[in-house]
């Protein structure tokens, strides 16, 4: 499958990943897929939903996504099964994407799962194009990327400089942003 009509480029693409847990309920979060050498990979630290789904299914969707809320919510928080949409794997079982996504691509995922990390390369199975829109950079969302990567890891570690450089992220965010990202970095602090 072509990897970049999906939108999956050389480097570090941040995408929400949907999960499904052995009892089958779905999961969402922001994680990187790892382009390189023409491989495809995750890294997965222990201690989230995604890393237990990941190990127990093997399966993984990564859903090109462009709204930062939803970065927000799937990163600090349960999102409702209200974001999810079903497509039918092979054998046949219920799947979940995110419905309002640009594009899904269902992947196996052949992993080591050592204790720390899950490392995994991504075999591609199938996937859908539904829109491509056109997105210039806007500083605004790419910030609320940064300041939800390190509200993950305050809340990990819960170290206060993190806070300090989330908080260094407010006048780009509110000089460049629309209301969506505006709102999606407020949403950082309700849920932390
Ligand atoms: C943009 C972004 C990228 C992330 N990438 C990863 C990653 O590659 N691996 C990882 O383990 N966590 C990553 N995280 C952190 C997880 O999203 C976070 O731990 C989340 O709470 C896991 O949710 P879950 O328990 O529902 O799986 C990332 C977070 C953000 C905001």
């Amino acid at each position: 499958m072509e990897l970049d009509r999906y939108g999956l480029w050389e480097g570090i693409n941040e995408v929400i990943v949907t999960t499904v847990s052995s009892e089958g309920k779905p999961n969402a979060a922001p994680i990187g897929v790892i382009r390189r050498d023409g491989k495809l990979m995750v890294r997965v630290f222990n201690g989230s939903q995604t890393y237990v789904n990941v190990r127990d299914t093997g399966l993984l969707a990564a859903n090109m996504v462009y709204d930062p809320v939803l970065f927000v919510r799937s990163a600090l928080s349960d999102v409702g099964e209200d974001v999810f949409e079903f497509i039918k794997t092979d054998n046949g079982e219920d799947f979940p994407v995110i419905a309002d996504c640009s594009a899904w691509m269902l992947f196996e995922a052949e992993h080591n799962s050592g204790d720390r990390v899950l490392v995994a390369e991504l075999c591609p199975v199938t996937g859908t194009i539904r829109h491509q829109e056109i997105r210039p950079v806007n500083r605004a969302f790419n910030a609320v990327i940064e300041a939800v990567v390190l509200a993950t890891r305050y809340k990990v570690f819960k170290n206060e400089n993190y806070l300090l450089q989330i908080n260094s992220y407010r006048n780009t965010i509110y000089k460049c942003g629309g209301s969506t990202e505006k709102k999606a970095y407020d949403l950082i602090f309700s849920l932390l």
